[in-house]
């Protein structure tokens, strides 16, 4: 399958360099917006949004109109003709067809991927499931970057839905790539980190430590990255009920912590972080989202005037396997190859990153 356009499914697609790049590109755009009212003139931008969002959505669609470009697209797939049961080969086939760069979001793994491989145009994953969500990774750096000045030599904590929370996920892939960055992962037992994410972390050679007690350890962080518990992930509803209010970021607890942290979170908040604390300089999680529009626009950009790219899928066929992850695409989506690579030993599906696999 040859790749005609550059996609964005997984920042670790990208070297670290060209993440820096965009990143400057962001501060400069966010410095300078002027300068950038034209770039994308009669460019259309589409946003496939299967599922909920406020910020994701948003700040592309006003990160291109400040570009010039226009957009088009939906946010239930039930006013589209999903609702007929269309697959997401098709949609995406057609829609890609109308535009010059689309932007999906869906509640499987791997559908970014699988979008782009039938996409006549470049892809961006805006979140695919509990796996990843690399544009939200950018807002975090770029946040980290313009208010801490720094990517590297932090100890950052996360706190709260480490399983789900695909923004987790993306951030420690990120991070664990500048030097000396400790994580301390905070969770309970039935929500912490999947295994995949803690192997990469030592192949990487990063320092990591498991916690329960947010008190215990908010006094060590440069960093606290505070996520929702996914409700919308768990099995059952008395499973989410168990774990909806275990921690809660507060004024007493912030008095722990030191003078120049930075709190962080993807938003949208639930109870997670008392109102109280937005009052705290702190607390960076609206500028965040501010920045979120700045480094989307640097990446359409980018996006649209790329040249050179990585290759989309690196996965071989293999008879004797498949994937049985109940939320990969690849079950759902009965067209697409099963593919795998191979890591350290083992094979992951090329969807999902799961080890999930069984003879046919
Ligand atoms: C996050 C998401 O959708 O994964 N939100 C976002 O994109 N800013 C986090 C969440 O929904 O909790």
């Amino acid at each position: 399958m040859e790749m005609k356009y550059p996609h964005f499914i997984d920042l670790n697609d990208y070297p670290v360099e060209w993440w820096n790049r965009l990143i400057k590109l962001g501060a400069e755009i966010y410095a300078h917006p002027q300068r950038y009212v034209q770039a994308c003139a009669g460019k259309i931008m589409a946003t496939l949004f299967y599922e909920p969002s406020t910020r994701t959505q948003m700040s592309f669609q006003s990160a291109m109109i400040r570009l010039g470009g226009s957009i088009i697209g939906f946010d239930n797939p039930m006013s589209s003709s999903v609702s007929k049961g269309e697959n997401l080969k098709d949609t995406t086939k057609v829609v890609s067809s109308y535009s010059d760069i689309l932007i999906i979001r869906h509640p499987i793994a791997g559908a970014a991927k699988a979008a782009a491989i039938s996409a006549d145009c470049p892809v961006v994953n805006a979140g695919d499931g509990g796996h990843l969500h690399p544009t939200q990774t950018l807002t975090d750096l770029m946040t980290l970057r313009m208010e801490k000045g720094r990517l590297d030599n932090l100890t950052i904590g996360l706190c709260g839905d480490l399983l789900y929370g695909r923004t987790v996920h993306s951030l420690c892939k990120a991070l664990a790539c500048y030097p000396n960055n400790r994580f301390v992962l905070i969770s309970t037992p039935e929500l912490q980190i999947p295994d995949y994410i803690i192997k990469m972390l030592e192949e990487k050679g990063c320092s990591y430590r498991i916690e329960s007690s947010l008190e215990a350890a908010i006094s060590e962080l440069d960093v606290l990255y505070m996520t929702r518990i996914q409700r919308e992930r768990f099995p059952s509803e008395a499973e989410y009920l168990a774990q909806k209010d275990i921690y809660r970021l507060t004024p007493e607890k912030m008095s722990l912590a030191k003078p120049d942290l930075a709190v962080l979170h993807p938003l949208p908040r639930v109870d997670e972080i008392a109102i109280e604390v937005d009052d705290d300089a702190r607390a960076l999680y609206f500028k965040q989202a501010q920045y979120g529009m700045y480094i989307r626009m640097a990446l359409i950009l980018t996006m649209l005037e790329m040249k050179e790219y990585p290759q989309l899928l690196r996965g071989k066929e293999d008879s004797g396997l498949c994937c049985v992850n109940s939320k990969c695409v690849a079950t759902h989506e009965h067209y697409l190859p099963h593919l795998f690579l191979e890591e350290s030993g083992h094979m992951v599906c090329e969807f999902c990153e799961e080890r999930a696999l069984e003879q046919k």
